[in-house]
């Protein structure tokens, strides 16, 4: 394929597995922080009239987005012929809402952005809860990866007899897709968030799964609070030990080790955000729609 890939740091994994696959040149890219923290970006490749890819999963999406549109402004202004974006995380997805007075609605801005500087998208199960689907906010072509295969694969081979448990109405997309793929049942419970840091569970129909393995699911851990209540409140109604599974692990300060702390029997991510964690790879499912997209 007459492609070059790009990598932001940390995405060295799914860009040298791209580039095997088809078979792409690597580009080099540096990017400098000064003492005042701009950036400077700086890139090797001969790429132009070529398919360019660049890889740049999202997590800390601030000091990313500046460093993201200086490359690809410069890929397309020397004459780039298509840039796709892959990003396996897609961040910003979570404010899709108004929630207070005055509060902007990033998601709309963030897709807006991304927009107008890149030709396609492919991600791995954005957060999508308002919006339905990616087309509502992004006006290029968006490419979405499901993880729930690889997911409900890793299950089958590690969990026995598991009942799947989604903190909240948001994760029953996932949760349902899996546990049908599995043929296990499922649990949507409330949650109600107090605050950024603090969320109520509650479970009203326990009884019956004291033989089940417990297998919490969600689409993204961050403080990792959602996951702490939901296993408090599963020891409380004296479930098994359980299972946590994240498509994406953001993990923030010290939230992993909260989570273990909290006595999570395992706890396993997809590899959309490099962490310990990743247990379940999604990066073949991936390739295979950059594939499709651009072949
Ligand atoms: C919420 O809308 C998401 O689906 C996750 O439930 C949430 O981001 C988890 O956040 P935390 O780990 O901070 O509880």
């Amino acid at each position: 394929m007459n492609a070059v890939v790009f990598g932001f740091p940390g995405n060295e994994l799914l860009v040298n597995s791209i580039s095997d696959a088809l078979n792409a040149e690597r580009g080099i890219i540096t990017i400098h922080r000064f003492p005042d923290e701009e950036s400077l970006v700086r890139i090797e490749a001969n790429f132009a009239g070529k398919e360019i890819v660049v890889v740049a999963t999202l997590d800390h999406p601030d000091n990313k987005i500046l460093p993201l549109y200086f490359l690809c402004k410069k890929l397309k202004a020397e004459g780039a012929k298509t840039l796709t974006l892959i990003a396996p995380y897609l961040a910003y997805m979570r404010q899709d809402k108004s929630f207070h007075l005055g509060e902007i609605v990033s998601s709309d801005y963030f897709a807006a952005l991304l927009s107008s500087f890149v030709d396609r998208l492919i991600t791995v199960d954005p957060h999508l809860h308002r919006h339905h689907s990616l087309r509502e906010i992004f006006t290029i072509p968006c490419h979405v990866v499901h993880s729930s295969s690889a997911i409900s694969s890793w299950i089958r081979d590690k969990v026995d007899n598991p009942v799947l448990i989604g903190p909240d109405s948001e994760s029953r997309q996932w949760v349902s897709q899996v546990a049908s793929e599995i043929h296990a049942p499922y649990v949507i419970l409330n949650k109600e968030r107090l605050s950024d840091r603090s969320v109520k569970i509650s479970f009203p129909d326990a009884e019956k799964y004291k033989s089940f393995t417990p297998v919490i699911m969600d689409d993204i851990i961050s403080t990792a609070h959602t996951m702490i209540e939901t296993i408090h409140h599963l020891k409380e109604v004296n479930l098994k030990p359980t299972v946590c599974i994240g498509v994406h692990a953001l993990f923030v300060e010290n939230a992993y080790e909260q989570l273990i702390h909290t006595a999570a029997n395992m706890i396993a991510t997809c590899n959309t955000i490099p962490h310990s964690s990743n247990k379940i790879n999604v990066h073949e499912l991936i390739i295979q729609e950059l594939r499709d997209t651009i072949v």
